[in-house]
C-alpha cells in the first residue's frame, strides 16, 4: 500500500515548470501534523492486522522544509514500523543531521534531477545546486555503506524537450553518486501552461528514447551497485507527445495506492481527490 501525502506547499527553488515554483502568488499552506499522527496509528493497524506493507511517501512543494516531518517520520519508522519515502530537490542534504535522521528513519529517498550540470541549475534557478547535490548524495551513499542501514536512493527525471537528449549521460552520473533506481516522467502540461508548448516531449524524442532505452538499462544494470529500473510510460508517452489520449492506468503503480491532500482529504490519486476524496479523519481504522 502506497500512501503519497502532501506535507506543505511551499519551496525554496524556482522552477519554471513547476507549479509550487517559490516565485509563484499561490496559497502557502501546510498540513496538520496532528491529523498525520492519527493516521499514523490507522495505518499501523492496517499493516499489522493485513501483512501488507505501508509505504508513506512525503510530497510537496518541498516535503524537508516542513519542520514537523522530521518527528513525524520517527515516529512513523520506528514507533509504528512504517516504511517512509519522500521526494526532494535535495538542497537540505548538505545537512549532516538531516542525512543521519533520513538514514535512521527512511526506507526511501528520490532525488529530483533533470539534466547534468549546469542545465540542472537553470532548471532550478539555482547556481551551483546540482555540483552540491552531487556532493550530498554521494556522503549519503557512502553514509549508508558505512552503517549499512536499508536506504534505497532513487532519482526522479523530468523528461522535456530540452534534456531527453542528456538522459544517457544523466543515468550514467547518477549511478555513478550511488543513485540504485531512476525512475522519469515527461513533462506535464497542467503545471504551468505557458512553459508547456516550447517545451513537451515530441514524438521523434519519444521514439529515440525507447529505441535506447534496453541499451541504457543494460549499461547501467553492469555499473557496480547500479541498479536502474526504467518505468512503463513509454506508451503512455508517445500518446501524448501526439497529442492524442492515453489511459492512465498504464502508469498505475503495481499495488493499491491513497493520495491525501494538503486539506487532509484522501482519495485513490492526486486526480480523484476533488471528485472522490473525503476527510482523512473519518477514518479511523
Ligand atoms: C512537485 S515536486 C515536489 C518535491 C520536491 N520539491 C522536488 O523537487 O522533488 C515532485 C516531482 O514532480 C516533478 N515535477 C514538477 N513539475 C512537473 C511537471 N510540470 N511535469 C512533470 N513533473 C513535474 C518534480 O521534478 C519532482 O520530481
Amino acid at each position: 500500500m502506497i500512501v503519497v501525502w502532501q506535507v506543505t506547499e511551499r519551496c525554496n527553488l524556482d522552477c519554471p515548470f513547476c507549479s509550487y515554483d517559490r516565485g509563484l502568488a499561490r496559497p502557502r499552506r501546510d498540513a496538520d501534523p496532528q491529523r498525520i499522527r492519527e493516521s499514523g496509528r490507522v495505518l499501523a493497524q492496517y499493516q499489522r492486522e493485513t501483512d501488507d506493507t505501508v509505504l508513506v511517501c512525503w510530497l510537496g512543494g518541498e516535503p524537508l522544509l516542513w519542520s514537523p516531518l522530521a518527528e513525524l517520520s520517527t515516529e512513523f519508522a520506528v514507533g509504528h514500523g512504517l516504511r517512509v519515502a519522500t521526494t526532494t530537490n535535495g538542497t537540505a542534504l548538505e545537512s549532516t543531521s538531516v542525512r543521519r535522521h533520513l538514514l535512521a528513519s527512511y526506507a526511501e529517498l528520490t532525488v529530483s534531477v533533470d539534466a547534468p550540470g549546469t542545465a540542472h541549475d537553470a532548471l532550478r534557478g539555482a547556481p551551483s545546486l546540482y555540483a552540491t547535490l552531487s556532493a550530498s548524495v554521494r556522503s549519503l551513499a557512502d553514509e549508508r555503506r558505512r552503517t549499512g542501514r536499508p536506504l534505497r536512493l532513487r532519482a526522479n527525471v523530468v523528461l522535456m524537450r530540452r534534456t531527453i537528449g542528456v538522459f544517457d549521460r544523466l543515468c550514467h552520473e547518477l549511478a555513478d553518486w550511488g543513485i540504485e533506481e531512476i525512475s522519469f516522467n515527461q513533462l506535464g502540461g497542467n503545471d504551468r501552461p505557458e512553459f508547456y508548448p516550447a517545451n513537451r516531449l515530441e514524438p521523434a524524442s519519444v521514439a529515440l528514447l525507447e529505441e535506447h532505452l534496453p541499451r541504457l538499462r543494460d549499461e547501467l544494470g553492469q555499473k557496480a551497485g547500479a541498479f536502474a529500473r526504467l518505468g512503463q510510460y513509454l506508451r503512455r508517452m508517445a500518446a501524448s507527445s501526439r497529442a492524442s489520449a492515453c489511459p492512465s492506468t498504464i502508469a498505475a503503480p503495481a499495488g493499491p495506492s491513497l493520495f491525501v491532500d494538503i486539506h487532509g482529504r484522501i482519495a485513490p490519486c492526486g486526480f480523484t481527490v476533488g471528485t472522490h476524496g473525503i476527510p482523512v479523519a473519518e477514518i479511523d481504522s
